[in-house]
């Protein structure tokens, strides 16, 4: 890892990193938090980031348009899914764009956030949280949704081992990111496949069935006796 910046606590790394940003921090540039106080989720949700997490955050500076944020989010969940594979041992499923589950629990978001400067991206910072193991009660609002890799408590030493495979085995996938190398290994980890969903698009609440991910990321559904695909917006499922 390059500049890797830790702090004991921090509202939220993304927030951190992209002051840094701002301030012409190099491509690479990596800030991993204990924990965090005002941690973002995506859709403006916050992200419950107690001891016992890695919370962390990679400075981007794509040099296509192309680099899209789904490209750089879906490489990322791959990244991150490995990494829990290799270290941890434990199988991990992928839900459509970007949170991995452990046993029918979510242990890991990913948000990218970035700043474009016209019409190109003058940087993005990568935002990855993973769910550890448990130090404190979880909040009622995702105590029935979210896991851990981990049963026990792993040392920092583990935690930095663990945050360096992430940071490898997302920059394999980064420097050819239009090659799409992970795709298959995105593909294959899909939760949502064969599953009946409830897609939520502009307030309305559809159910449909998922059928795949094509070739640009986007889910293949069955609505209403139609084949579509979803390039964004929230699909949600009961586990
Ligand atoms: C989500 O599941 O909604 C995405 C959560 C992303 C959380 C990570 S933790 C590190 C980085 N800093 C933040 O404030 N958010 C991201």
């Amino acid at each position: 890892m390059r500049n890797v910046i830790h702090l004991e606590e921090i509202d939220s790394t993304n927030k951190y990193l992209k002051q840094l940003g701002f301030q012409n921090a190099a491509e690479g540039t990596t800030v991993i938090a204990n924990r965090q106080t005002g941690g973002r989720g995506r859709m403006g949700k916050r992200f419950h980031s107690p001891d016992g997490g890695l919370y962390m955050s990679i400075l981007l500076r794509p040099e296509t348009i192309d680099a899209s944020a789904l490209l750089i989010t879906t490489a990322a969940a791959a990244a991150v899914s490995r990494a829990i594979e290799t270290m941890f041992n434990r199988q991990t499923k992928i839900k459509w764009v970007n949170d991995i589950y452990v046993d029918n629990r979510k242990v890991c978001g990913i948000l990218a956030e970035s700043v474009l400067s016209g019409d190109k991206t003058d940087f993005t910072v990568l935002g990855i949280g993973v769910n550890l193991y448990n130090t404190a009660p979880l909040p009622n609002d995702i105590k029935d949704i979210a896991g851990f890799v981990c049963d026990a408590p792993i040392t920092d030493t583990e935690k930095e081992k663990f945050a360096l495979l992430i940071y490898e085995n997302f920059y394999n996938y980064y420097k050819h990111l239009e090659d799409k190398e992970f795709l298959e290994y995105y593909n294959q980890r899909q939760l949502l496949v064969d599953k009946e969903i409830t897609v939520l698009q502009g307030g309305n609440a559809r159910t449909a069935v998922a059928l795949g991910i094509d070739d640009d990321f986007r889910l293949r559904i069955l609505i209403d006796d139609n084949r579509e695909t979803l390039s964004f917006g929230e699909v949600s499922i009961k586990l």
